[in-house]
């Protein structure tokens, strides 16, 4: 077999930024300088714009992407395959229901195994926080979270950024208020290390049953802030972000009833009204419309919803891309 050198191509057309990216894995934002995680925004623009250009790239060819999903995805699953065919790499997507792990091969078994095939790059998501950590000192592959447990998200607040970035410009001084389930949100964790890196001032809001103490620990030292009052995160923000509300909350007892949730925490347009005029409303998806945001609103003119889902291909073309160069170096 080629060694990993000689199989990588070389940089291929238009899309290249500088990279200064080094790290072998992606595995939360909290870790990302402000200017790696510019650089990967960056890249996400000319990825996007050469995409509308060029269509389908060579860039990657020969190298090996491997998607494992030990837990449900659309979003980030699709985005993913379909940014690593974009760029021209291999790509063979894996869930653990059909694969081996039914028969109860470990975690650190699989991505050996996937390793000795020739995976270069492995996108993993895991319901167990801390799963693609555990992959990542395992493997010489570069390890991609792509979402785990409760934990973080890192590809989805980069494309969160993105899209902020899109629409308001630079991010210093911008008002991001983020709402809902925030002690279960993996999202809103990953967010708030790359948001508050980029300037912008973050507000967490949700009843105290689901704001992680840790969190309300973190805003003594100032980078972000807490509340429980749906009315003060959204006076004067430029951005609303609604988080998914996980019905089975309900049944824990963290949450009285989801119409009280509705009553209390719903993004809807009146609520929306005191955000700044043209205040973009944005979700992670999936969307519970009706719950943890009313369907007008999610569906609205100062909606980015759709968006942020067509900027995750870019997004994850940069990451794979910067990902396969710092490869190629090692
Ligand atoms: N936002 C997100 O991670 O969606 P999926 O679960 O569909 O990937």
């Amino acid at each position: 077999m080629a060694s990993a050198a000689t199989r990588f191509p070389q940089p291929g057309p238009a899309p290249i930024v500088e990279t200064s990216w080094t790290a072998k894995d992606l595995l939360d934002t909290d870790t990302l300088s402000l200017a790696e995680i510019n650089l990967i925004l960056d890249q996400a623009g000319a990825m996007k714009d050469v995409r509308q250009r060029q269509g389908k790239l060579a860039t990657l060819r020969g190298v090996a992407v491997v998607t494992l999903f030990y837990e449900q995805s659309t979003r980030t699953r699709a985005s993913f395959e379909m940014a690593a065919k974009l760029l021209g790499a291999d790509v063979v997507n894996l869930t653990a229901s059909g694969s081996s792990v039914e028969k109860g091969e470990t975690l650190i078994d699989t991505v050996r195994t996937l390793e000795a095939i020739g995976a270069d790059l492995l996108v993993i998501r895991h319901g167990s926080s801390g799963a693609p950590y555990l992959a990542a000192r395992n493997t010489s592959a570069g390890v991609i979270n792509a979402g785990d447990g409760a934990h973080a998200h890192p590809t989805q607040a980069l494309l969160d950024a993105f899209t902020l970035r899109e629409n308001l410009g630079d991010l210093k001084g911008r008002r991001v208020a983020i709402v809902g389930d925030v002690l279960h949100s993996r999202v809103a964790r990953s967010n708030i290390w790359a948001l508050t890196a980029l300037g912008c001032s973050v507000i967490l809001c949700g009843p105290a049953t689901l704001i992680p103490r840790t969190l309300e620990d973190g805003t003594e030292e100032g980078r972000y802030m807490v509340t429980d009052s749906i009315e003060e995160a959204l006076d004067g923000a430029d951005a609303v972000m609604a988080l998914r509300m996980q019905r089975e909350r309900q049944e824990s007892g963290l949450i009285p009833s989801l119409r009280a949730y509705v009553r209390d925490y719903q993004v809807n347009s009146a609520r929306l009204a005191l955000a700044r005029p043209g205040a973009i409303v944005m979700h992670p998806g999936p969307m519970n419309e009706g719950i943890e945001i009313a369907q007008d609103v999610a569906h609205g003119i100062t909606s980015t919803i759709e968006e942020q889902v067509a900027n995750g291909v870019a997004v994850r073309m940069a990451i794979l891309y910067h990902m396969a160069l710092a490869r190629q170096r090692r």
